[in-house]
C-alpha cells in the first residue's frame, strides 16, 4: 500500500542497527518515510517520488572491498539528501572528500559544536549534545561543501552543499542520546525538502481506504482475527473500506483468556456489525495437543490445527479472492536484508497461524507500513476500544505456551482464573496498560501446602509481569508488595486446586518473557 497522497522520504539502509529508529523519527515529525535497501535502483526510488532521501549508518567503511554504495544517480534526483554517520562518509568520498580510518573509536556522548545554525541546525544553540558511534571521519571536503558542525575529536561532524541540498552529519541525531535530533530532522524535511502533506492516521485512513478498494474491486476478503491489535486494526481497516465483503473468522482454540471470545464477538459483531464467524474449535486442539509437552510441538501442532480449521470454515463461505494479515512493517523490514536485492524480495510473514497455501487467495496487508505504535494511533482513529487499542500482547499459541507440561482442558480452566485475577488486580491498581505484559503461568510441578489442618498437595502458578519497549529486552516489573500480596490471595482462595503463588524476578536476557 502506498501513500501516494503524502510526502514521502526515503531511507537507503546501508546495515545500521539504528535504520527504523530514523524511519519513526521521521513519522514522528508527520512524513511518511520508507526503507528500502541501498540497492534499490534508480528507477524504483523515482516511482516513489522521494522529497528527500537519507542516507543510513553502517557497520562497513567506505574503503573496504565491496563497500555499499548506492546508485550514485541518486544525487542527481534533484531532491535533498541527508547522510547519517557512514551516509555522511559515502558523500564525502563520493565528491572528492577525504575519509580517513581513526585510530580510536569515537563512541558515546559528545558535545556537538555547531558552526552555521541554518537550515539544517536553525534554531539550535552552539552547543548540543549528540550520540557518536563511528571509527572513521571525514577530515576533508570536497568542491563546494563547508563544514557546519565539528566536535573536540571530529573536525568536520556536519557539512552541506546548499545549491545540491546534500547535507551531512556524523552524529546519530535518530537516538535519543542526542535530545535535540527531532529539531534536525524537521529542519530537514520541512525547511531543506520542503515537505508539506502530511501524513497522519486520518491520511493514512483515508488513503488505505481508497487503496483497498482499488485493490479488492468486487472481490471478498477473508481474515483471521484473533483478538489482538494488529488483525483488529486490520479488520477495522477493511470494514471501512469494504463492509460486508469482508467476513472475520474467529477460532476458538480452546487456549482463550477468560471472555475472550465473547469480547470479540461484542466489540466486533455487536458494536462494528461486521460480518463475523466464530468457530468452536476447541476440542480439536485439545485432542491434537494431549499428551504434548514439547513447547515447540505444541506451537506446530497450533498452527497446523488453525490452518485446517480456518481453511474448513473459509471454504464455506464459496468464492471468495483475498486473505487479510495483520503483518506490520517491522517484519517486512526484517525479511529485507541490506545486502539483499530490491523490495521484491519481501516474503510474506504469517500471523495467525500461517497462510492457508492450499486456497490461493491473494493477500491483503494494509498494515504493512506501519510500525506497532502507529497500529495503535490508527486503532483510535476507527475507534475501536481501548482495551483493544492498549492491550498487552498474547502469543499467538495462547495459553499453551503459559501451561508447562500437558495441555487439558482443566490445566486451561485453571490457568485462565489465575490469569484473569492478574488481569484484574493489575488493572484495579493502574498497572495494567504501564506494563508489557502481565500474567500467570502454570507450572508442572505440584508442591505441598496445608489448608484447614490438611496437608495438601496442589498446583503452583507463577506470575510474570515485565516492563520492555519492544520485548527484545525486559526487566521484571517491581510491583508493589499490595497488589502481589492480593493477587497471590485472590488466586489461592478463589482458584480450585492451586497452593502456592510465586512471583518471577527474572529479566530477558537471560530469561525470556514467556516461560513456554
Ligand atoms: P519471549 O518469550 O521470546 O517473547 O521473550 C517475546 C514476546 O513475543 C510474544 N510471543 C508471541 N507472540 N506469537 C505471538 O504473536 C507467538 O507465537 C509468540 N510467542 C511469544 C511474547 O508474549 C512476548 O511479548
Amino acid at each position: 500500500m502506498t501513500n501516494a497522497k503524502t510526502d514521502t522520504i526515503v531511507i537507503l539502509d546501508f546495515g545500521s542497527q539504528y535504520t527504523q529508529l530514523i524511519a519513526r523519527r521521521v513519522r514522528e515529525q508527520n512524513i511518511f518515510s520508507l526503507i528500502h535497501p541501498y540497492s534499490i535502483s534508480l528507477g524504483e526510488i523515482r516511482k516513489v517520488e522521494p522529497k528527500g532521501i537519507i542516507l543510513s549508518g553502517s557497520p562497513c567503511n567506505v574503503y573496504q572491498k565491496n563497500a555499499p554504495i548506492p546508485d550514485p544517480g541518486i544525487f542527481s534526483l534533484g531532491v535533498p539528501i541527508l547522510g547519517i554517520c557512514y551516509g555522511l562518509q559515502l558523500i564525502g568520498h563520493l565528491f572528492q572528500g577525504t575519509v580517513k580510518n581513526v585510530k580510536k573509536r569515537e563512541y558515546g556522548p559528545a558535545c556537538l559544536k555547531v558552526d552555521r545554525n541554518e537550515d539544517l541546525f536553525h534554531g539550535l544553540p552552539k552547543e548540543i549534545d549528540c550520540w557518536m558511534s563511528h571509527g572513521d571521519q571525514v577530515i576533508k571536503l570536497g568542491k563546494d561543501f563547508d563544514r557546519i558542525a565539528h566536535t573536540r575529536t571530529s573536525p568536520i561532524a556536519g557539512f552541506r552543499d546548499t545549491k545540491r541540498r546534500i547535507y551531512g552529519v556524523q552524529f546519530h541525531p535518530e537516538v535519543t542520546h542526542t535530545p535535540l535530533g527531532h529539531k534536525i530532522f524537521h529542519n530537514f524535511l520541512y525547511r531543506i525538502c520542503r515537505v508539506k502533506r502530511e501524513w497522519t492516521p486520518r491520511s493514512f485512513v483515508r488513503e488505505s481506504i481508497r487503496s483497498i478498494c482499488k485493490q479488492v474491486g468486487t472481490g471478498r476478503v477473508v481474515l483471521g482475527l484473533s483478538g489482538g491489535v494488529d488483525s483488529s486494526v486490520t479488520a477495522a481497516l477493511l470494514h471501512r473500506a469494504i463492509g460486508s465483503e469482508l467476513t472475520c473468522i474467529f477460532v476458538d482454540n480452546g487456549l482463550l483468556r477468560l471472555g475472550e471470545r465473547e469480547r470479540v464477538r461484542r466489540t466486533f459483531r455487536e458494536h462494528f456489525r461486521m460480518k463475523l464467524r466464530i468457530v468452536d474449535a476447541s476440542k480439536e486442539f485439545l485432542k491434537a495437543l494431549r499428551g504434548v509437552e514439547d513447547p515447540e510441538r505444541k506451537r506446530k501442532i497450533i498452527g497446523r490445527t488453525f490452518v485446517r480449521v480456518f481453511e474448513q470454515e473459509a471454504k464455506k463461505l464459496g468464492r471468495v479472492s483475498f486473505l487479510g494479515q495483520g503483518t506490520l512493517y517491522p517484519d517486512v523490514i526484517e525479511s529485507v536484508s541490506f545486502h539483499g536485492g530490491p523490495t521484491q524480495t519481501i516474503k510474506s510473514h504469517h500471523n495467525v497461524g500461517g497462510l492457508p497455501r492450499k486456497m490461493r487467495l491473494k493477500l491483503i496487508e494494509p498494515l504493512r507500513e506501519l510500525f506497532k505504535d502507529e497500529v495503535r494511533r490508527i486503532g483510535r482513529t476507527l475507534r475501536l476500544p481501548k482495551e483493544v487499542v492498549d492491550r498487552q500482547p498474547f502469543p499467538g499459541p495462547g495459553l499453551a505456551v503459559r501451561i508447562l507440561g500437558s495441555v487439558t482442558k482443566e490445566r486451561c480452566d485453571l490457568l485462565r482464573q489465575a490469569d484473569w485475577i492478574v488481569i484484574d488486580e493489575m488493572k484495579k491498581a493502574g498497572l495494567y496498560y504501564r506494563l508489557w505484559q502481565s500474567f500467570a503461568v502454570l507450572l508442572p510441578v505440584k508442591s505441598v501446602g496445608v489448608m484447614g489442618d490438611e496437608r495438601t498437595y496442589e498446583h503452583v502458578i507463577a506470575i510474570r509481569a515485565v516492563t520492555s519497549q519492544d520485548a527484545m529486552t525486559a526487566d521484571w516489573a517491581r510491583i508493589p508488595n499490595d497488589v502481589l500480596s492480593r493477587i497471590s490471595n485472590r488466586i489461592m482462595n478463589e482458584v480450585h486446586r492451586v497452593n502456592r503463588v510465586c512471583y518471577d524476578i527474572s529479566s530477558k536476557p537471560p530469561a525470556t518473557i514467556e516461560w513456554e
